[in-house]
């Protein structure tokens, strides 16, 4: 796609709404490298890149918070050398990248469990987390050791606690309580995923708060993912009906 065509599509975007929050799952990092013959973790270098070029371009068009799916709880089960430098990417990225953010006055998020985390990986989130904290622009969120399921149950986990101790009875729980004892709480859902390099689930992303949100996918490898695909999924976006089970008026 040439970026006559991405222009083309930032015109277009521009005449509608842009979706506030948006999720992106970065996938196809190690078929990338495959397919040159490299080692997977040339892929994940790669898919740094294109992370940066993602982040501006949300920036660029007013997009308010962007998820994007750094490591799951499964991903453990992959080669010690993979993951450690799954590991080191965090901390690479934030320590980088942390004046750019300051920059466009980002706030950076950690959502996932820190426990398993690596202390230098933990000693650049707990950094970056308190530099942009005061921030007011874009909201960057990753999701880090997280798994889908693993939060709804430590949300009822500690919803149970609660309740134990007397300060909640069963029926106040409702959905804006569960919600509210995610790793998400007070961060509204995504309204658009971005799945890249044709695979068509969800893979334990955000299951709660995924309930409505528009999917896109695209058989595009994340290190191939450019500002034009990137557009490409706003666009189409803009022209999905949404009607959160309703009916239209
Ligand atoms: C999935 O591709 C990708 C990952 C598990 C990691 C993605 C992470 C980054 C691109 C950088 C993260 C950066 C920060 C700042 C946290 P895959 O390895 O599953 O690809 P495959 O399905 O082709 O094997």
């Amino acid at each position: 796609m040439n970026s006559a065509k991405a222009e083309e599509y930032l015109r277009k975007i521009k005449e509608g709404q842009v979706p506030s929050h948006v999720a992106v799952i970065m996938d196809g990092n190690g078929r990338w490298a495959k397919k040159r013959g490299l080692p997977r973790i040339a892929g994940h270098k790669a898919g740094l890149h294109t992370l940066r070029e993602i982040i501006n371009c949300a920036d660029e068009i007013g997009i308010k918070i962007m998820t994007f799916f750094a490591f799951s709880t499964e991903n453990w089960k992959r080669p010690p050398l993979e993951v450690r430098f799954l590991m080191s990417l965090p901390e690479e990225y934030l320590q980088k990248d942390l004046p750019a953010l300051m920059e466009k006055n980002a706030v950076v998020k950690v959502i996932g469990n820190y426990n398993r985390l690596p202390r230098r990986t933990l000693n650049a989130v707990s950094h970056a987390l308190q530099a942009t904290r005061d921030n007011t622009g874009l909201i960057v969120i990753f999701a880090l050791n997280y798994g889908g399921r693993a939060e709804i149950l430590e949300a009822v986990r500690n919803i149970a606690a609660k309740v134990a101790r007397g300060e909640l009875t069963p029926d106040q729980i409702d959905e804006q309580l569960l919600a509210d004892h995610l790793y998400t709480g007070g961060i509204p859902d995504p309204d658009l995923l971005i799945r890249p390099s044709g695979e068509l689930r969800l893979s334990n992303f955000l299951l709660w708060q995924m309930a409505y949100t528009e999917l896109w996918f695209t058989e595009t490898l994340w290190p191939d993912f450019k500002r034009e695909h990137f557009l490409e999924a706003i666009l189409e976006y803009q022209k999905r009906d949404r009607r959160f089970g309703g009916i239209k008026k």
